[in-house]
C-alpha cells in the first residue's frame, strides 16, 4: 500500500483529498502545516507528497526542496489554485511532479497520484537495473532476482575460486553461457584466457584435435603443430559447451585429462601438462546418455562435482520484468531509439507465457519490440500475438525447431482460413485488433487463396 502525506492548511481541502486518497486505497498521513510536515517528513518516508503551495512560514516551494534533497526519489504535486498557475510551474521547474488544480477533481486527484506513484516504481527499477548494470564487469550482468536466479549467483560466487570443474545443466537459453563466463569473470584465472567450444558444432576427430592439439602430419592437412584449446586457455578457463554431443573416443581422452591434467596431441606420443578450468554444459539429460551407453559414466562423475542447474524461464516469473526492462535499455542503445517504457498489458502477456526459448527469446522479442516501437514505450502492437496465452492454448503444433514469426503466421492463417477470411471474427479470436490483424496479413504478405 503506497504511503502519501497531505499537506495543506486548510482543513476542508485536505479532509476532502485524504478521504478521496484513502478511499482508494493509499495510506495517509495528514500535516495541517509545513513546519509539521518537516517534522513528520524528518522521521518517516513517503511514496508521495501532495502539499499546498501557498501555506504560512514554511510553504510548498520550501517543501520540494526539503523532499528533492532528502529523497530525490520521491515525487511532490503541488496543490494551486487556478489564479496561480504560473506558481505551479515555478514549482515544477523546482522538482514538483505536477500540479492539481483547485477546485480539485476526484478524477483529476487519482490520475495524478497513479502517474506519479507510478513514475516513482519506475525510477526505482531503473535505479536496481543501473546498480545491476554497474557490477556487470564482475558479474558480466546476470539479471534476475527470483529465489532460483539468486540461488545460482551464490553457487557461482562460492565456485568461481576453487579450482573443480562444474558442469552447468539447463534448457536452450536459460544462460548458460553467461554464467560459464561469470565464474570465469569472478575467479583468480580472470586475467587468463577464457576459451568456449560448443562440442556438437565439430565431427569427431577435429574436435579431438581442436581440444587436444595435434603434431604436424598428424593428418593430411596437419601441415604444423597444433596446440589445442587446452594448452591455449592454460591457466584460464576452457568451456565445453554441449558435452553430451561429445564422441565416446573423445570423451576418453577428455577423462584422461581430467584425472591426470596432461593433453596427448593428436598424432604425438607425448604427454603435455596442462592447467585449465574446466566448465561443461549441456541441455540434455546426461544419466539417460550414461543408460544408453552414449555417455560415460567415469567421465561423468569427474565433471559432475559441483552441478549448478538453471531454472526455465517460466519457473522465475519475478524475472521477466527486470530482464525486459534490461533488454529495452540495452537494445535502444543499440539502434539509437530511446523506448523507455513498457506497456501495462505488454507486462501481463509476457508474464503468462511460457517461454519454451527461455531468456534468449525474450531478448528476441524485445529487441524486436523496439526496432517496431513507433513511441518511447513498447505496445502490444510490437509484441508477436502468440506472446499470449488464448492463442498459446490452442495452439498444437511442436514449437521446437520453428521461429516464432512462422508460428505466429501459421497461426493467424489457419484461423483466417476457419473464418473464412472474416478479419474481424478472426482478430476477436485472436485476441487482437483488427489494425493489428492487418499489419500481420500485409507483414506476412498473406492472401487468400482462390
Ligand atoms: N540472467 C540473465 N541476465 C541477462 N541476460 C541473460 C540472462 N540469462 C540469459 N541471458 C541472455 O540470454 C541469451 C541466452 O543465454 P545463453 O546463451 O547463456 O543461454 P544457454 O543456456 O547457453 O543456451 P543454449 O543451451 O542454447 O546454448 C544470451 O544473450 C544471454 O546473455
Ligand atoms: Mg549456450
Amino acid at each position: 500500500m503506497p504511503r502519501i502525506l497531505v499537506i495543506d492548511d486548510h482543513d476542508n481541502s485536505r479532509y476532502t483529498l485524504s478521504l478521496i486518497l484513502k478511499k482508494e486505497g493509499y495510506g495517509v498521513i495528514e500535516s495541517e502545516n509545513g513546519s509539521r510536515a518537516l517534522q513528520i517528513l524528518k522521521n518517516d518516508n513517503f511514496d508521495l507528497i501532495i502539499t499546498d503551495l501557498k501555506m504560512e512560514k514554511v510553504d510548498g516551494f520550501d517543501i520540494i526542496d526539503y523532499v528533492k534533497k532528502s529523497s530525490p526519489t520521491t515525487e511532490v504535486i503541488v496543490i494551486t489554485a487556478y489564479a496561480t498557475i504560473q506558481t505551479a510551474v515555478k514549482a515544477i521547474k523546482l522538482g514538483a511532479y505536477d500540479y492539481i488544480a483547485k477546485p480539485m477533481q476526484r478524477e483529476e486527484i487519482i490520475h495524478t497520484v497513479k502517474k506519479a506513484l507510478e513514475k516513482a516504481r519506475l525510477v526505482e527499477e531503473i535505479s536496481t537495473l543501473k546498480r545491476q548494470f554497474k557490477e556487470e564487469n564482475v558479474r558480466n550482468s546476470i539479471i534476475g532476482k527470483s529465489k532460483p536466479m539468486i540461488h545460482v549467483m551464490k553457487l557461482v560466487k562460492e565456485v568461481a575460486d576453487l579450482d573443480i570443474p562444474v558442469l552447468l545443466l539447463g534448457e536452450s537459453g536459460t544462460g548458460k553461457d553467461l554464467i560459464a563466463r561469470a565464474i570465469h569473470l569472478q575467479s583468480k584465472r580472470k586475467d587468463k584466457p577464457y576459451i568456449a567450444i560448443n562440442c556438437g558444432a565439430l565431427p569427431e576427430n577435429l574436435l579431438e584435435s581442436e581440444l587436444f592439439g595435434h603434431v604436424k602430419g598428424a593428418f593430411t592437412s596437419a601441415s604444423v603443430n597444433k596446440k589445442g584449446l587446452f594448452k591455449e586457455a592454460e591457466e584460464g578457463t576452457l568451456f565445453l559447451d554441449e558435452i553430451g554431443e561429445m564422441s565416446l573416443s573423445a570423451q576418453a581422452k577428455l577423462l584422461r585429462t581430467v584425472e591426470h591434467n596432461e593433453i596427448r596431441p593428436v598424432g604425438g606420443n607425448q604427454t603435455i601438462k596442462v592447467n585449465t578450468r574446466l566448465i561443461c554444459a549441456t541441455n540434455s539429460d546426461l544419466n539417460k546418455k550414461v543408460d544408453n551407453k552414449l555417455f560415460r559414466s567415469d567421465l561423468l562423475y569427474r565433471i559432475n562435482v559441483f552441478p549448478i542447474k538453471l531454472a526455465p524461464l517460466r519457473e522465475r516469473g519475478a524475472d521477466i520484468r527486470l530482464l525486459a526492462n534490461y533488454f529495452l535499455i540495452k537494445y535502444s542503445k543499440k539502434f539509437l531509439k530511446n523506448v523507455e517504457n513498457i506497456e501495462k498489458s505488454v507486462y501481463t502477456r509476457l508474464e503468462s507465457y511460457p517461454w519454451p526459448g527461455n531468456v534468449r527469446e525474450l531478448e528476441n522479442i524485445i529487441e524486436r519490440a523496439v526496432i517496431l516501437a513507433q513511441k518511447d514505450t513498447i505496445t502490444d502492437n510490437d509484441i508477436p500475438i502468440m506472446i499470449e496465452n488464448v492463442i498459446l492454448d490452442r495452439l498444437d503444433v511442436s514449437m521446437e525447431n520453428r521461429s516464432l514469426s512462422e508460428i505466429e503466421k501459421d497461426t493467424i492463417l489457419s484461423n483466417l482460413e476457419k473464418n473464412k477470411w472474416n478479419k474481424i471474427k478472426t482478430a476477436k479470436d485472436l485476441g487482437i485488433s483488427s489494425t493489428t490483424l492487418w499489419r500481420k496479413i500485409k507483414l506476412f504478405g498473406l492472401s487468400q487463396k482462390e
